[in-house]
């Protein structure tokens, strides 16, 4: 997109699983508990995880991030035929309050932090602090916001607007940086200015709505501010 039709940007808002925080740092305990099938576990865990937001959404069966984690980690394990027991499960989800943050945060983050930033989550409220605090990342962000409040979960369009309606600035004026390409999609079909950081090394989800920015590390996003001031 042509740079001298991109908006100013006056806030930004980040994904947490998978852009912040990467959910597969639960593979050394996954490992650990089932040897041989930690990656394997991870990655189910993760897809189901995702999926039962979904399925949820779709059946106006809300329940939170919390619930359907632990339900898509009971899901994976049984579809591997290892037996989670109650203090593995304990401290898988323990973990999940632990994950390590991506090493591109720290310094990103602080040559961002001009801008107001949030994080915008799936993750229930206690997830999010949680795992903010146990990164050392509380003071980096002024709001953490949670689909909790709005009882639905990503890509619904009630979800995205928690970040205009507490940063106080229009859609197309947030930058929203995600790794998950899917996420994305929802955020620009809202009207964010997106900012893909593709992780994965995945191409872009048919869903009708192309990434603004494409992006290697979270760096980049305050290299594209840049270039855009
Ligand atoms: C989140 C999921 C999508 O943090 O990773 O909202």
């Amino acid at each position: 997109m042509d740079e001298m039709e991109t908006m100013t940007i006056k806030a930004l808002a980040f994904d947490a699983y998978g852009t912040i925080f990467d959910v597969h740092s639960v593979i050394a305990l996954c490992e650990e508990f089932f040897p041989g099938r930690g990656a394997a576990l991870s990655q189910l865990w993760r897809t189901k995880q995702l999926e039962y937001t979904w399925l949820r959404s779709l059946m106006g069966k809300y329940e939170d991030f919390w619930k359907v984690t632990e339900d898509g980690l009971r899901f994976a394990c049984a579809s591997l035929s290892v037996d989670l027991t109650a203090n593995k499960s304990k401290r898988l989800m323990d973990a999940y309050l632990h994950l390590t943050p991506y090493p591109d945060v720290a310094s990103a983050v602080k040559r961002l932090n001009h801008l107001p930033l949030a994080i915008l989550s799936n993750g229930a409220p206690r997830m999010l602090h949680d795992v903010v605090a146990n990164a050392g990342l509380s003071d980096d962000f002024q709001h953490l916001l949670s689909v909790d409040s709005v009882k639905i979960f990503k890509p619904h369009a009630n979800v995205y607007q928690l970040a205009p309606d507490n940063f106080g600035v229009d859609a197309s004026e947030i930058g929203f940086v995600s790794s998950n390409g899917w996420d994305i999609a929802g955020a620009a079909h809202f009207g964010f200015t997106t900012f893909w950081i593709n992780r994965g090394k995945q191409p872009v989800e048919a869903l009708g709505s192309e990434p603004y920015h494409v992006i290697s590390t979270l760096d980049d996003v305050a290299d594209a501010l840049e270039k855009m001031s």
